[in-house]
């Protein structure tokens, strides 16, 4: 009976502490964070006017893509246009944990041959995976921001994806055969990961969201 007592008294200590660590955590996310303290809440930003231009470039890719009667690297485009907007929009729901709002400037691109539009995309998503997301990841880990963090590391783990996808169109169209690309693309409403049929799983394995719930490209 003593060890029951003794037990009970343990679990209530443990859930009253538990509250006032979750307490002190919402409130500690409710204060606005010192932008001139935390690098991060810039680097947010300049991520999410990054992420809005590359799903805009892209959508305008995948219409001239179509118009160079390429079906298929169109598909790509507008999938990938998707994935861009929800890595913004998970970017811009960070920083209003932070206390900042912010409307994102797109900044000019230039709509070139379905080709160079490719290569124009690869060159992007490579900056993004081997210096940008690198540096910005470091910098919210750094200043002990996990939401900052995971949001830009969901992002760099996909851009890897894309810059693959971007690959294989490129070299699918070099030798005249974009037949061989995949025809359908799943993205994830959750964190944007990106599949085709090939590589298609059943929870996503970044964020876990069923894949009955992914957005469809068919
Ligand atoms: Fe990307
Ligand atoms: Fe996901």
């Amino acid at each position: 009976m003593k060890i029951f007592n003794n037990l009970l008294i343990l679990f209530f200590i443990t859930v009253i502490i538990t509250s006032c660590n979750n307490n002190k955590s919402v409130k500690e996310n409710k204060e606005k964070l010192d932008s001139a303290k935390y690098k991060t809440i810039e680097k947010l930003k300049i991520a999410i006017n990054g992420e809005t231009t590359a799903s805009k470039k892209y959508l305008a890719f995948s219409k001239k893509a179509e118009k160079e009667g390429y079906s298929l690297i169109a598909k790509l485009f507008l999938a990938v246009s998707k994935s861009e907007s929800i890595h913004a929009k998970n970017h811009s729901e960070t920083l209003k944990k932070y206390g900042y709002m912010f409307s994102p400037t797109v900044s000019t691109f230039e709509i070139k041959s379905t080709e160079e539009n490719l290569k124009n995309a690869i060159e992007g998503e490579n900056y993004e995976i081997t210096q940008m997301y690198p540096e910005f990841i470091k910098v919210a880990e750094d200043e002990k921001l996990p939401d900052a963090k995971g949001s830009l590391t969901w992002a760099m783990m996909i851009e890897i994806k894309h810059k693959t996808f971007y690959q294989n169109a490129l070299q699918a169209i070099t030798v005249k055969n974009e037949s061989t690309l995949p025809g359908q693309y799943y993205i994830c409403p959750k964190c944007g990961n990106t599949f085709c049929k090939q590589t298609l799983v059943d929870y996503c394995e970044l964020c876990m969201t069923y894949k009955g719930n992914f957005i469809y490209f068919m």
